[in-house]
């Protein structure tokens, strides 16, 4: 049996489903359990219950081979920092409460650097947490920025025109398919063939910028001229809080984007066979296009 945290988001969802088609025991858990049902559909045990409840966590990791971890935190939480340990802290207890030996949790590139680095800091103290439980055998998870946050910009788009981020426009950065972090989940999680501590980035096929992952945005979405506007901090936490986000998110966000732009969130040791990953932004906007497709239609039969 394998617990997966977060089993309707963008990773957990992927690595419950490619756990189960591998015919493995899945425990999915999330907060929703009508969210989990299409999950029971296909075989797995689903538990509803909240994050920083160590019990619940702790029942759910009981008896499991692995479990897959996960800090959700709630962008509209008043502390966001906050959150992000109150979470942090009951999935240690949890973990270690319950013996559950092998622990993949996902963190992000950039969590070796100690200050400065906004939302990654906070995963930076979960990996800490995890890694003093004694006994057990750690996969760290790190990606770097998912290409699916790009389906946030699609409300942008329909309102604004616009792409609009505190990234610098011309800055090429990784960014990385969920679905290729789930296979590399799906896979130390079937197989738990590591000891001791394991760090494994995930850096997608190409650094890619704003700009440029905008313009094939726009290309698949009958939109060539759509332009990526690059806000000021101040700007971007304004336009966070104005979208329902608290502005303790909006800053500590903000403050991760100023560490891409000042080149402090870097892989370990640049860009290797081992970190690099297999799905291309192209291939995704296909989906992003889909998607912006589908709430055209919804928008149209609105008004
Ligand atoms: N976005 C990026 O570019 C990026 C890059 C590197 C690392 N990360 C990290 O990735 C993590 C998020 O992973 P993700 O994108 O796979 O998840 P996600 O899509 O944000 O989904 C979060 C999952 O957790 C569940 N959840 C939310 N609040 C909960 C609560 N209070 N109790 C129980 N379950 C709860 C959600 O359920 P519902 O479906 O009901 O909401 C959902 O299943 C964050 O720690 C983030 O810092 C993100």
């Amino acid at each position: 049996m394998i617990t997966v945290m977060g089993a309707t988001g963008n990773t957990g969802r992927k690595i419950a489903e490619g756990l189960l088609a591998a015919g493995v025991p899945v425990r999915a858990l999330g907060r929703d359990e009508e969210k989990l049902a299409g999950l029971a559909a296909l075989g797995a045990e689903v538990r509803a219950g909240d994050t920083v409840d160590p019990n619940f966590l702790a029942d759910a990791f009981h008896g499991s081979d692995a479990a897959y971890t996960l800090l959700p935190t709630d962008q509209r939480a008043p502390d966001y920092p906050g959150r992000q340990n109150a979470e942090g802290e009951a999935i240690a207890r949890a973990v270690q409460a319950s013996g559950v030996r092998h622990v993949v949790a996902l963190s992000c590139v950039g969590a070796d650097v100690p200050t400065g680095t906004g939302v990654i800091l906070g995963l930076r103290r979960q990996e800490a947490r995890l890694r003093t439980i004694p006994g057990i055998e750690l996969y760290l998870l790190r990606p770097v920025s998912f290409f699916e946050n790009f389906y946030g910009a699609l409300e942008t788009i329909r309102h604004e025109g616009v792409v609009a981020d505190s990234v610098e426009a011309d800055l090429a950065i990784p960014m990385v398919a969920t679905r290729d972090i789930a296979a590399a989940a799906v896979d130390a999680l079937s197989r738990r063939h590591w000891s001791g501590e394991i760090v494994r980035e995930l850096i997608g096929p190409r650094d890619i910028s704003y700009r440029e992952a905008t313009r094939i945005l726009g290309e698949r979405i009958g939109k060539p001229d759509l332009q990526y506007v690059q806000l000021p901090g101040a700007d971007m936490v304004g336009a966070l809080a104005q979208a329902g986000l608290s502005t303790s998110f909006a800053e500590t966000y903000v403050e991760m984007t100023r560490a891409f732009n000042e080149g402090i969130v870097q892989p370990l040791h640049g860009r290797t066979p081992e970190n690099t990953t297999p799905t291309t932004f192209e291939d995704f906007a296909d989906e992003l296009a889909d998607a912006w497709r589908a709430t055209d239609r919804t928008a149209a039969t609105a008004d």
